[in-house]
């Protein structure tokens, strides 16, 4: 597509229901890597009241034959055209449609529709990646059963696998193999799945509450069959939750997951057919970090909770895309904070939020969880519609209580089970819950931009309160609905009141009775856990914010207000230097900080200083290089004064088992920290430490903490930290994505460093998960990639481009980080303005880049 010719916007107001319909097909692939011939027998029916034409998706599709009814159907009663095929006089309401058509998987560098991964052969469907497999009405609301047969050379393809249920495999003359699957439920196109390869199957089981017996099946590739145990323990505790929490249970008698290595995204909630990203799966603790770890318990619930959450009530249109996934979301970080600790994954989840999604809202990409229009669905895969959709979603469970929203949900998904809906519906079962409507709830989901509240207070001498004035700053034209969890205390930091205000509308007020007419002001925690996804500014001295940060019994709130601290002071800094008294604070709180006796992985959190990114965003002051020498600053004040601490915190936390334990995690944590602000003391005496840990770690969280901080501090150790972690791990390319991202992760001037690193030869441009480790980690480094000069620019702006041609979608995700361009000092807006319009030339331009590209130059 020429940006002269420019796509069609789908918009939310277009939309109209499928009048054309195919309630079940029959699927045969003739599968080879370069040749893959794909026929679709359809049961068509029409369900409007006038026969119109029928039209037929299809993209990067050869053509072969077309029949209705079993009769080949004349040229000059169809058109194809690069979008798809229109039949202009179907024969009738109901009949029979068999299509044919080839592809070429191997050719397929956009990894959606039927590709090549390694040796595999795998889908990626949703949103529209069908229609570039075979001709298919491909939208959500066209459900149908589907009938599969896989065809092919058994050396090559030893396994074949789809949805459902396997029913039959067998030999062909020619030696070829067979195999059929059927699914019982019926389902959307975006929800086909396809692997075959040669792959090592590994098992488990699982019986659900009803005493069924499930097969767990992980398909990895040769070599891989030992790093799925962590898996396979994670499927079982989702499963088990979900009943626990939901009384939902699998509905098949098989649940299988495939390991790829190159995958545009986390993975696929296929039915029955999950497909992961290979490092979402895949893990021991020699080669995976906790993180990593966490995150695979995370998304394997995730895309196991879709089997209700998406797939058996599923989406009407993909504006409603945060329906199934804001929920899914929820219900994945539910589930997480049962499994490990509440506070800590709620304080996890707020920094992602804060960092990642509060920007989007604010910038050229902003748009509602539920979007008004797109130019291409996969740019709307966002933390937007993800992770504010589940915002959304939290603060409807807060509004009922989370008893009264799990009825809600049953009655959902039992009022819907089959259908493809939208948030309305959601929404509706969750105020039959409630029994009463919930005011401006809908409006969340048609707000773009995260509100700001503004916080006032003022003494009523008549009624001897404290009132707290509530404001929304922007209600018009959608006011919402808000839920503050709020406590007060008095000046020892003693609890005084407690209370959760539900807000409708602009403005609400809370009142504090003072004791005994005792006047002394309340300190207030408002949005305890962020209660709501709001931005909010409430009036409090430094004083008064230590003693939240000490004393506030939620360790969410306790934990955000210490950072509101450090922000304090950055913010002093910039305009008064260093000078500012607000750094004994931050000490004298640290010290009280260490003589507590808080949750390992919990103090962890607490005593690791802001990143770069975290402190901009908080403060919207973008001069990156002042922000990192204050940064820096305060990191070696704080190591100078707690040397000792900080020794005894690694000496108490050294010895560590390489388990996935709350303790051992906290452990590792902790001694990681210790050893962050340690190498921060200018006498440098710590870095032998560093070398050390990294040499004898016994768990990839141990070793690669060490490499990371030789890096940011451009230790005279760094390098041969880096070649030493690379001989080791050279064979395993899920740790060097993790060694590549992190040479270019922190410090300045990392683009000559992504220049030599691209050159290596394990690294490779079609492997989006490499493209991640280099180009994202550098573009996420705002030292490197807002250097002054505009090299940062220059180099991923040219990296773009060359992407553009291989993979649109990693492309548009890359392209997505000039979002942050127009808020910077200087020549930058304009460098970065004259590289996206030379983007916005190439003579190919994707459809996915043009639409990202157009956004954000106009914010330029
Ligand atoms: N539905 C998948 C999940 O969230 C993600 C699909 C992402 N698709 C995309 N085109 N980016 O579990
Ligand atoms: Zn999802």
């Amino acid at each position: 597509m020429t940006s002269s010719s420019p796509s069609p916007v789908h918009t939310i107001e277009d939309y109209s229901p499928c009048l054309w319909v195919t309630p079940k097909v029959h699927l045969r692939f003739e599968l080879d890597p370069h040749l893959t011939v794909v026929r679709a027998e359809y049961e068509v029916s029409f369900l409007g009241d006038t026969l119109s034409p029928l039209f037929l998706n299809g993209e990067n599709l050869e053509f072969l034959s077309l029949r209705l009814n079993g009769t080949v159907v004349d040229p000059s009663e169809f058109e194809i055209t690069p979008s798809g095929i229109t039949i202009f006089n179907p024969p009738s309401r109901e009949f029979q449609l068999t299509i044919e058509n080839r592809i070429c998987p191997s050719e397929n560098t956009s990894l959606e529709g039927l590709y090549q991964s390694g040796s595999m052969l795998c889908t990626q469907n949703e949103p529209e990646g069908f229609r570039k497999i075979v001709y298919s009405i491909d939208r959500p609301d066209n459900m149908m059963r589907f009938f599969v047969t896989l065809a092919g050379d058994p050396k090559y393809f030893p396994v074949m696998l789809s949805n459902g249920n396997l029913i039959k495999e067998f030999g062909l003359s020619d030696g070829k193999k067979e195999v059929i699957w059927e699914d019982p439920f019926p389902k959307p196109t975006y929800l086909f799945a396809l692997v075959a390869g040669d792959l090592v199957e590994t098992n488990d089981h699982f019986t659900t509450k009803s005493g069924r017996r499930v097969e767990l099946k992980i398909f990895v590739e040769k070599g891989n069959e030992e790093k799925v145990s962590f898996a396979f323990d994670s499927l079982k505790k989702a499963m088990k939750w979900d009943e626990d929490t939901f009384g939902l249970e699998y509905d098949l008698d098989l649940f299988m997951i495939v390991a790829v290595e190159d995958f545009n995204m986390g993975a696929m909630e296929n039915k029955g057919l999950n497909l992961f990203n290979a490092k979402l799966v895949l893990a021991d603790k020699k080669s995976a970090t906790d993180e990593t770890f966490e995150s695979i318990l995370a998304v394997i619930g995730h895309e196991y909770f879709h089997n209700w959450t998406g797939n058996r009530v599923t989406l009407r249109n993909w504006f409603n895309l945060t329906l199934k996934e804001g929920l899914t979301v929820f219900r994945d970080q539910w589930f997480t904070e049962d499994m490990t600790d509440p506070s800590v994954k709620r304080i996890k989840d707020i920094l992602f939020l804060k960092e990642h999604q509060f920007p989007e809202d604010q910038g050229p990409m902003a748009h509602p969880i539920v979007p008004k229009s797109y130019t291409e669905m996969n740019n709307f895969y966002t933390v937007t519609v993800y992770e504010k959709g589940a915002e959304v979603i939290r603060l409807v469970s807060e509004i009922l209580g989370r008893e009264t929203f799990k009825k809600g949900l049953e009655l959902y998904l039992n009022h819907y089970d089959g259908m493809g809906v939208t948030f309305e519906e959601f929404v509706s079962s969750m105020e039959e819950a409630y029994g009463k409507p919930i005011l401006y709830l809908r409006n969340w989901y048609h707000r773009s931009g995260t509100p700001m509240i503004d916080i006032k207070k003022h003494f009523d001498p008549k009624e001897k309160e404290w009132v707290f004035t509530i404001q929304d700053t922007k209600p018009d034209p959608y006011p919402l609905i808000f839920v503050n969890s709020y406590a007060a205390f008095d000046a020892k930091g003693n609890l005084i009141a407690e209370g959760k205000r539900i807000q409708e509308g602009a403005v609400d007020e809370i009142r504090l009775k003072t004791k005994d007419g005792n006047l002394s002001e309340p300190i207030v925690s408002f949005f305890r856990g962020l209660s709501s996804p709001v931005l909010f500014d409430a009036p409090m001295t430094k004083e008064e914010m230590r003693i939240l940060a000490e004393q506030e019994p939620d360790g969410v709130s306790r934990f955000f207000s210490f950072q509101n601290l450090i922000f304090l002071w950055i913010n002093e800094s910039i305009r008064k230097g260093t000078s500012s008294d607000t750094l004994s604070d931050i000490l004298e709180t640290l010290r009280f900080s260490f003589q507590k006796n808080w949750d390992k992985t919990y103090f962890s959190f607490y005593l690791l200083f802001p990143s770069l990114t975290q402190i901009s965003e908080h403060l919207q002051f973008y001069d990156f290089p002042k922000l990192e020498t204050l940064r820096k600053f305060a990191i070696t004040e704080i190591s100078k004064t707690f040397t000792k601490e900080f020794q005894i915190l690694y000496e108490e936390n050294r010895k560590t088992i390489p388990v996935q334990t709350k303790e051992e995690i906290g452990k590792r944590r902790l001694k990681n920290a210790a050893l962050y602000y340690l190498l921060y003391d200018p006498s440098r005496n710590f870095e032998r430490l560093a070398v050390t840990q990294q040499r004898e770690a016994k768990h990839m969280s141990e070793e690669i903490a060490p490499l990371r901080y030789l890096i940011e501090l451009d230790s005279k150790e760094k390098d041969s930290a880096v070649t030493h972690f690379y001989d080791r791990w050279k064979e395993d390319s899920l740790v060097l994505d993790v060694w590549f991202a992190a040479q270019v992760a922190t410090g300045r001037n990392r683009a000559n460093d992504v220049i030599t690193l691209e050159q290596h030869k394990k690294f490779n441009k079609k492997n989006p998960n490499k493209v991640r480790s280099l180009y994202f980690s550098f573009a996420r480094n705002p030292l490197s990639f807002h250097d002054v000069t505009g090299s940062g620019y220059k180099l991923i702006a040219d990296r773009i481009k060359e992407l553009n041609g291989l993979n649109p979608q990693i492309a548009a995700g890359l392209t997505k980080l000039f979002s942050s361009a127009s808020k910077q000092e200087g020549e930058l807006p304009k460098i970065a303005k004259r590289e996206l319009e030379e983007i916005q030339n190439l003579p190919n331009l994707s459809k996915d880049l043009g639409e990202v590209v157009e956004k954000i130059i106009k914010s330029l």
